[in-house]
């Protein structure tokens, strides 16, 4: 297989991000967009950032021409020469990764891997379009692709063993820790992490505390680096909404991953979190956080009391749930999981670890408290629990 040369396409945030990631691990990359000049563009922005690490002193000069010399741009797939490896970063849109699938199957060789970028589209249905669907796989990196070691590898329904192996050493040789997970819904990190934004939503809904003092338990007494209110403001209500409903959709409705009043409220208000200047907080020109004081005494009270109004007891209890249940169904490994949870949302702890620490029995009964107190589905322990599949 000739891995020497890869191509990207999809020359956007992402799609350039991974074309330096893999000359920087010693390929010829050709950068293909399909607005004129783009390629040209990002690759011109990625000589700057490697110039700026030289600056810095963290890449030398000659390293950093010899990147940036092994990029470049191509005017379109036809015009690609034969790679070891395609990743595709195209918008988020089926109908167009479908058609460009397609056209790699027709003019790459059987033996190069086809990847795409995808967060939440099924990569088997990708690859039906695709002459050896074996050679297709999902490589999630996550945002930016520079900074961030993790990489899920997605296997679909018809990916070989062996292409998902050679495609996980790569990652590993590119310096990446990757991951392995079937193509469920949300993968590994937007699946296990639904939970975190959807139970501090719901205590706020409800009354339980206000927002600041959610986020500040979660922060303070769980060691979480955001509170999840805050962080959905960061990311984007509408990019957080559209997550969560994408997983929810694919799940046939399943009521755990049912979007909340609250945030769909915020994204109709187009109070869509700091860029809008409001979102769960009210944010200053300068973007700093107005108010947002936690009540200190309330937080004292509710953590260690019962667990539907216990933010942290009952946003861990969620998370070890999901955790178990994707370990449980076979989808990925739980050493995986929590691998995946530290290094793409910064977690302090795995789930699959922290249920081993909490107990899993303590954790399916705390489950089974908060389905007492809402039933209605949502609040199910996972038999991967108690049937000893995590331990
Ligand atoms: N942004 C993130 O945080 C993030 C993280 C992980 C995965 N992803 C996934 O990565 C993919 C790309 O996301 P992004 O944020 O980089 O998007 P983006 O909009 O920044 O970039 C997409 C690029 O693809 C180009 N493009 C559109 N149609 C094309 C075609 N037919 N041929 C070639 N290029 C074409 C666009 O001109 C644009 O430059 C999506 O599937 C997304 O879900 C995004």
């Amino acid at each position: 297989m000739n891995l020497t040369d890869v191509a990207v396409i999809g020359a956007g945030a992402m799609g350039a991000g991974i074309a330096q990631v893999a000359a920087t691990a010693g390929h010829r990359v050709s950068l293909v967009d399909a607005v004129p000049g783009a390629a040209e563009a990002a690759t011109d922005r990625l000589g700057g950032g490697l110039d700026r690490l030289v600056a810095k002193g963290r890449l030398t000069a000659d390293d950093a021409a010899a990147i940036r010399g092994r990029l470049t741009p191509a005017g379109s797939v036809a015009e690609l020469p034969d790679c070891g490896l395609v990743i595709e970063a195209v918008p988020e849109d089926l109908a167009l990764k479908r058609k460009i699938f397609g056209e790699l199957g027709g003019s790459q060789p059987a033996s190069t891997i086809l990847a795409t970028n995808t967060s939440s589209i099924d990569v088997s249905a990708i690859a039906e379009a695709v002459i050896h669907p074996e050679r297709v796989v999902g490589l999630h990196f996550f945002n930016p692709p520079q900074v961030m070691a993790l990489v899920e590898v997605i296997h679909g329904a018809r990916s070989s063993a062996t292409v998902l192996d050679e495609a996980v050493e790569l990652m590993r040789a590119w310096g990446k820790t990757p991951v392995r997970c079937s193509s469920t819904p949300g993968f590994i990190v937007n699946r296990v992490a639904r939970p975190f934004y959807g139970e501090a939503q719901r205590m706020v809904e409800a009354g339980v505390a206000d927002a600041a003092t959610i986020d500040w338990i979660l922060r303070e007494k769980g060691g979480f680096p955001m509170g999840p209110l805050e962080l959905t403001d960061f990311i984007g209500q509408d990019v957080n909404l559209a997550v969560g409903t994408s997983v929810w959709e694919q799940t046939g409705r399943d009521e755990r991953y049912a979007p909340t009043e609250f945030q769909r409220g915020l994204v109709e208000a187009g109070r869509l979190g700091r860029k809008t200047g409001q979102g769960v907080y009210t944010y200053a020109a300068d973007g700093v956080l107005v108010g947002g004081d936690p009540d200190l005494g309330l937080a004292e009270r509710l953590v260690g009391g019962p667990v539907e109004t216990d933010p942290l007891a009952r946003t861990v209890a969620m998370l070890v749930n999901e955790a178990a249940d994707l370990v449980g169904r076979g989808e990925a490994t739980a050493a995986d999981v929590d691998i995946a949870m530290v290094l793409g949302t910064r977690y302090p702890r795995g789930p699959i670890e922290w249920g081993r620490s909490l107990g899993f029995a303590v954790v399916s009964r705390q489950i089974e408290e908060l389905d007492r107190v809402f039933p209605g589905g949502r609040y199910r322990p996972s038999p991967a629990l108690l049937d000893g599949t995590v331990q």
